[in-house]
């Protein structure tokens, strides 16, 4: 994909990035990746660097065409995606307050999270807690929020037994460390292999299969008090309703038809069931508040964005543990400057140039390093040459613009992210020119006054 003249908003010209989208409807193979246009934000909303997008079965459902084939072709997937935010269009506020350029952040429920960008209502937008890694956050929110909607339904409370059905899943992780975080007890069905885990958490695994119940009441002789279920097997719900005396207290997130018909809780956003929309969106905040805590973990495997045909078909082979996740980019381990830009007035960025400069005043060993170019000396960042800036960059010159006191600007450089910190490196080492944002400005006035500063 040739991503040239990409300049950040408001004056961006590029707007393509590379999304998956279904052809059609299918299996995994109707899966691609396409260039797209992903718009520019409207007011309140944000545009997005996708570091890690969850991988939920809902995804493979839609385009399967099992949920209708109403929906208009090619279709963008992802409910849920986490990463850093690019532009801000007018006043956007998310459940946590203001979000800003550069904040790190987890946006749930979305449409086309599968993407290197997207374009997303600030409403959706939660900070991501600071220690948490990008695929971890990626895959928490919809499982996540599934999870308490079935926990709140089935009013789980501490001193409680709980049986999750399918304890090793997405959701069933989830449910498992939701509940023991509120105090209950825990009993979840896996296979063996996952067996180990599940005890680390604090959870009593037991296999699911013929004798299931027997073996639970082995370990909760007088019942459980409540049971989710996260797989939607006919075990799974009669088991439930053999050891759970109270209807209510049962949930299923899969058996639409079955539950229904027994009269038990069915959750989510099939005919019938509870969607559970506040309970969820309420739930974003405290999944994060959990994770904070150091409660509530995600346990991921990921792949690239054009490895996302093989991913679903592990996803539909039914036993992975935890999240699978795409990275449509990669990223450095731990970016400290959430946005470096320069130029013009950036009132939408709290850490732009601003911040690189009085980083600069405050230090009297200059962190950008002079170059010559078009025969001027110009201030740049140490690393980045004169050769790879112009071949690379294309440096242009542009008319001066209130603010700057120079009209030179050198746009969309590579640069050596490791020195600079910047957010849209990648980890190998050098800029990713598809999402760098790094702006050269012509420093030099600046840049004197600090050595006339240091020197007196
Ligand atoms: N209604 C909603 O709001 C909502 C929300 C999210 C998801 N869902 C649905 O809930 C289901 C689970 O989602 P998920 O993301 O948790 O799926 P998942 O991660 O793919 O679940 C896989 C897990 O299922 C377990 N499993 C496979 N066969 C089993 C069986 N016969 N009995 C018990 N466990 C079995 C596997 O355990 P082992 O590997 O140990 O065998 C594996 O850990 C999906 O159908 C999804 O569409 C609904």
């Amino acid at each position: 994909m040739t991503m040239t003249a990409r300049v950040t908003s408001p004056n961006r010209v590029d707007r393509t990035a590379r999304v998956v989208v279904a052809t059609a409807f299918g299996g995994p193979e109707v899966l691609a990746v396409v260039d797209e246009d992903i718009g520019v934000p409207g007011a309140g909303e944000v545009r997005i660097a996708v570091r890690a997008a969850g991988i939920n079965a809902l995804d493979w459902k839609r385009y399967s065409g099992a949920m209708g084939t109403s929906a208009r072709l090619p279709m963008r997937i992802g409910f849920e995606a986490a990463g850093v935010v690019l532009d801000v269009v007018g006043a956007a506020v998310g459940p946590a307050g203001r979000v800003r350029v550069g904040d790190e952040v987890i946006a749930f429920h979305i449409d086309g999270g599968y993407a290197e960008e997207v374009v997303v209502p600030a409403s959706a937008v939660v900070p991501k807690p600071a220690a948490m890694g990008w695929e971890a956050a990626g895959g928490l929110m919809l499982a996540g929020t599934a999870a308490v909607h079935a926990l709140t339904a089935t009013a789980v409370s501490a001193e409680e037994t709980l049986l999750v059905h399918a304890a090793a899943g997405g959701v069933g992780l989830m449910a498992v460390q939701v509940a023991l975080a509120r105090g209950a007890r825990v009993i979840g069905t896996a296979s063996e292999g996952n067996h180990p885990y599940l005890r680390k958490l604090g959870a009593e695994p037991t296999t699911y299969g013929e004798g299931l119940a027997d073996r639970v009441r082995e370990l909760v002789p007088r019942g459980v008090d409540a049971a989710i279920d996260c797989v939607g097997t006919d075990e799974a719900v009669d088991v439930s309703l053999e050891l759970v005396a109270n209807r209510d207290r049962i949930a299923s997130i899969v058996a639409f038809q079955r539950g229904g018909a027994v009269g038990i809780k069915i959750l989510g956003g099939g005919p019938g069931a509870d969607p559970g929309t506040d309970v969820r969106n309420r739930a974003r905040l405290q999944l994060t508040a959990l994770v904070e805590q150091g409660k509530l973990e995600v346990r991921t495997r990921s792949f690239e964005l054009a490895e996302v045909a093989e991913a679903h078909r592990e996803g539909q082979a039914g036993h992975v543990s935890g999240k699978l996740v795409l990275t449509p980019t990669a990223y450095p381990a731990r970016p400290r400057l959430s946005k470096i830009s320069g130029g013009g007035k950036r009132s939408t960025s709290p850490r732009g140039v601003g911040q690189i400069r009085s980083s600069l005043r405050s230090s009297t060993r200059p962190r950008w390093v002079a170059h010559r170019i078009g025969g001027r000396e110009q201030r740049q960042p140490p690393g980045l040459t004169r050769r790879t800036s112009r071949r690379r960059a294309g440096s242009r010159r542009v008319p001066a613009r209130p603010g700057t006191r120079s009209g030179r600007r050198f746009e969309n450089a590579r640069c050596r992210p490791l020195e600079l910190n910047c957010p849209f490196a990648l980890s190998r080492g050098g800029c990713d020119p598809r999402l760098c944002r790094v702006t050269l400005v012509d420093m030099a006035d600046e840049q004197d006054a600090t050595d006339r500063e240091a020197t007196r």
